[in-house]
């Protein structure tokens, strides 16, 4: 096993070439038996329809490192199951659950020195991808696929972690209506690539989606939900086909009804109407949590009240939710799956 020479708490979000990935093929109607590999290249057609026509889709979810050494992967059934929806939607054979989880905990296995030790707040990230391959210059589905996971340890996406961050709403769409915006598809993030430059260069850690319909309530962030905590304490965030549902914004929504005793609410979010909310933040697998200290919309500025430090209920949907990945605190049902 490699012992990588890591300064685990000042991991960012980088790729790193682990040791081992997951790869498996699609072909004649069936997948094959999977294997690990060392090579960290595909090699595949000039005319596969996932470099020409977009034909791929892929998920984000983490292994957690616990206190008593043991290793855990998060609600990994709700990656395979996102995956399912993003394949159906455009034309890729389903990978099955078990496949798929079977695949995640090999390659943490795999790879369990790039695991980063309890109490550092990192954790190993997990890329599973499918892609359509083989010769096919149609606009159509491809004759073969790609299933694969790799992984690479990980700090915060946004830099600063729990210190809350500026956000831009953005002038451009990242998804159409009727679209492909709830499936976690490579076409949405490059329609969100130049927005996201544009971004980071105005000095906001990433653009705020707006409806692609009315352009007046919020969707998304470009790589992660948005969610609101309002005056009196409620929890919202948006209802929206065109949004990705997030593992993460789901959880959340449990936890702060069951365990925080919260009201939640899933509904129209318009972004003229920020000031309802005292907190608010971006949530995914990357971002975890990431407190919005402000939000650039047009020539407003609008500042919420825990500008400078994380409000005090998104901390506490924080250490819940922290709590239950890393193994300090009892995770619903069926919510953590050990690997070790
Ligand atoms: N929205 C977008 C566009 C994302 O890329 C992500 C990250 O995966 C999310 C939301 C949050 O999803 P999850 O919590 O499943 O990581
Ligand atoms: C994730 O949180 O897993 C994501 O996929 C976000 C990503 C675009 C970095």
């Amino acid at each position: 096993m490699s012992r990588p020479n890591i300064d685990w708490p000042t991991l960012g979000f980088d790729y790193l070439r682990t040791d081992l990935r997951y790869l498996s093929h699609w072909r004649g109607g069936a997948w094959d038996g999977g294997t690990l590999t060392g090579d960290n290249t595909l090699h595949i057609s000039e005319a596969s329809s996932a470099l020409h026509y977009g034909q791929q889709c892929f998920e984000g979810l983490k292994a957690y490192r616990c206190r008593d050494g043991s290793v855990n992967l998060f609600r990994p059934d709700r990656n395979a199951a996102r995956m399912h929806r993003s394949s159906a939607r455009l034309l890729m054979p389903p990978v099955p659950t078990e496949t798929f989880i079977d695949a995640c905990r090999q390659v943490v296995r795999a790879n369990l020195g790039y695991l980063p030790p309890y109490g550092t707040g990192g954790a190993l990230y997990l890329r599973p991808f499918l892609i359509g391959v083989g010769h096919n210059v149609r606009v159509a589905s491809a004759p073969e696929f790609l299933f694969s996971v790799f992984c690479f340890p990980v700090g915060p996406y946004f830099k600063g972690g729990l210190t809350p961050t500026n956000f831009v709403v953005s002038r451009y769409d990242r998804a159409a209506p009727n679209g492909t915006g709830a499936a976690k598809v490579g076409g949405n993030y490059a329609a969100s690539l130049l927005p996201g430059q544009e971004a980071r260069g105005q000095g906001f850690a990433d653009g705020i989606y707006l409806d692609p319909e009315t352009h007046t309530k919020i969707e998304e962030v470009g790589s992660a939900n948005f969610f609101g905590i309002t005056r009196d304490g409620k929890v919202v965030t948006p209802r929206s086909p065109s949004i990705l549902p997030g593992v993460t914004r789901d959880s959340l929504m449990y936890l702060a009804r069951e365990r925080l005793g919260l009201e939640v609410e899933e509904r129209d979010v318009y972004v003229d109407r920020l000031g309802d909310f005292a907190e608010a933040g971006a949530c995914g697998t990357a971002a975890v949590i990431t407190p919005i200290g402000g939000v650039q919309h047009g020539e407003t500025f609008h500042v919420f009240h825990s500008e400078t430090e994380v409000g005090p209920v998104t901390r506490r949907l924080y250490d819940e939710l922290t709590g239950i990945q890393f193994g300090d605190v009892e995770a619903p049902e069926g919510w953590t799956v050990k690997v070790e």
